[in-house]
């Protein structure tokens, strides 16, 4: 089996919507090894959102390849697509998109209930999830809601409720987007550790200071890649 987690092949996403069909994506070809963190940047509009979405299985290209772990993901039908989003691709975005009626626990939990073919009792269900709250120091706060929460602790609730199912991939819309510089550092630091992990991540963001992080930064620009390399700063923090 190759190293690569992903690979995609000239994706192109076209809307419809006005009188010239927009370019989304303009054939994006893209290889991601396994253990990777690397982050896209790029102005508002240049695609980077609707390639996280198609990476993310939430949306389908119009055209091109996609292969997860060696898996054509344009092939799985609907049921394939759930359980790949809900097993194997942990989300987190700028909004949180917590809901907002439950609580933290409740919040992570919610991805384990719905997994496909569930045998695990609701015993061993909370417990996976009190340990995902408490791997990102939130192990006092199990019972608030988001609304009880810090911006930097919904996002934490965020990545823990991505992780549970222990994902192979994490995706990150501006994860610290809506935070504040402290809680921005925090929520870098839990993806570093998880990196360290083993846990790839993809991580979308405006900030050249969070892009930083990553070991390996691609600009986008009118739906296209117009650069990708090594982050300096970090290949050598990795080499030490
Ligand atoms: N559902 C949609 N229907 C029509 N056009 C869309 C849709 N979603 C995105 N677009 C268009 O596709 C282009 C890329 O959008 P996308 O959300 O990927 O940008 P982005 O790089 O994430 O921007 P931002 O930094 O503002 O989040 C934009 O021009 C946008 O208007
Ligand atoms: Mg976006």
């Amino acid at each position: 089996m190759s190293s690569s987690l992903i690979q995609t092949e000239n994706l192109v996403k076209t809307y419809d919507t006005g009188e010239v069909p927009l370019r989304a994506l303009d054939g994006v070809s893209l290889d991601i090894a396994r253990g990777e963190f690397l982050a896209i940047m790029g102005h508002s509009g240049s695609g980077k959102s609707t390639l996280m979405n198609v990476l993310g299985a939430l949306d389908r290209p119009t055209a091109g390849r996609y292969l997860l772990e060696g898996e054509e993901v344009g092939e799985m039908d609907v049921e394939e697509l759930a359980d790949l989003r809900n097993r194997r691709i942990g989300f987190i975005f700028q909004s949180f998109n917590l809901l907002p009626r439950l609580s933290a626990l409740q919040n992570v939990m919610l991805p384990i209930r719905y997994r496909v073919g569930n045998r695990i009792g609701g015993e061993e269900r909370e417990e996976a999830s009190i340990a995902a709250l408490e791997s990102v120091g939130l192990g006092e706060r199990l019972h608030h809601r988001p609304n009880q929460l810090s911006g930097g602790q919904q996002q934490r609730v965020a990545i823990a409720r991505a992780l549970v199912n222990q994902p192979a991939l994490l995706l990150a819309d501006e994860p610290t987007g809506n935070l504040d510089s402290k809680s921005s550092e925090e929520i870098m630091g839990i993806l570093h550790t998880l990196n360290r992990q083993g846990v790839t991540i993809v991580m979308v963001t405006h900030e050249s200071d969070v892009a930083n992080h990553a070991g390996r930064i691609i600009h986008m620009k009118d739906g296209k890649i117009i650069s990708d390399g090594q982050n300096g700063k970090m290949s050598q923090e990795r080499a030490q």
